[in-house]
């Protein structure tokens, strides 16, 4: 999959090439064009924002560099993802789906946003990565790009599943644990050393059912809907949480 990145600020995409991503880079899987928008402006001092028609806050990124850069990556034919604060919640479902795409273009907005003929010409799909407001799309685009890049086949080790087809999907992880059993005093919950795996598999169902109650009562909704997927000891596991009482302080 090739990324298109539009920005001002092409050194901070040295972060995508390292760790997993980078492998991917190296084997690949992944292809990075980082473009420079200011290699696009036709004003002498290679300006590329100006003020707002019509008063406002801030700077904002002028079409024409942003013309240039589009057409130089043939954005025509490609998805363009602006990432912006106000542009849909990013989330897995959109990086599934963004995954599927040979190619696409991501534009990374500074100042206060771009001139609104860019995202209406080049049909631009915007991406907000969760309710604040960062000083550029840069770090939002890095988000994105990781996330799309392991749900790519081969980027993780075949042993890392990227898409979790079990129960626990929809579900926050359990806790985990490794060596050694006991470590200053802190015991290793006895159920999973006992080799019993249905009990250990109901017990990491229940962690899970637990944390998810207390930390996001919206995937929680969304997993009952499930309940007739489930075995009927799972069942029992699910009924039980839902029995017990909210004052228990899981959410910490
Ligand atoms: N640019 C600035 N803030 C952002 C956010 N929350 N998501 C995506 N891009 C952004």
């Amino acid at each position: 999959m090739k990324f298109n990145i539009l920005t001002l600020f092409p050194d901070m995409f040295s972060a995508v090439n390292t760790s997993m991503v980078g492998r991917a880079v190296k084997n690949g899987l992944i292809d990075f064009n980082v473009v420079n928008i200011r290699d696009f402006s036709t004003d002498k001092h290679k300006k590329t924002d100006d003020m707002p028609f019509g008063g406002g806050q801030g700077m904002l990124l002028m079409a024409q560099p942003l013309w240039g850069a589009m057409d130089s990556v043939g954005a025509q034919n490609k998805r363009v993802i602006y990432m912006s604060p106000r542009g849909k919640l990013m989330d897995q479902n959109l990086i599934e789906d963004l995954a599927q795409e040979e190619e696409i273009v991501i534009l990374c907005g500074h100042y206060e946003g771009v001139d609104q003929r860019v995202l209406d010409y080049w049909n631009c799909e915007e991406v907000s990565i969760g309710d604040y407001v960062l000083t550029g799309g840069e770090l939002a685009s890095m988000v994105m790009i990781d996330a799309v890049a392991r749900m790519i086949p081969g980027v993780l080790a075949s042993r890392e599943a990227a898409v979790d087809e079990s129960v626990y999907s929809g579900l926050l992880e359990y806790p985990q644990y490794t060596q050694p059993r006991s470590f200053e005093g802190l015991d290793v919950p006895e159920v999973l050393l006992n080799g019993n795996h249905q009990l250990i598999h109901l017990w990491k169902l229940e962690q899970a059912l637990r944390l998810t109650r207390a930390r996001r009562p919206d995937l929680f909704q969304n997993f009952l809907s499930r309940r007739d997927e489930l075995t009927r000891p799972e069942r029992k596991v699910l009924d039980k949480v839902i029995s017990e009482g909210s004052e228990d302080e899981q959410g910490k």
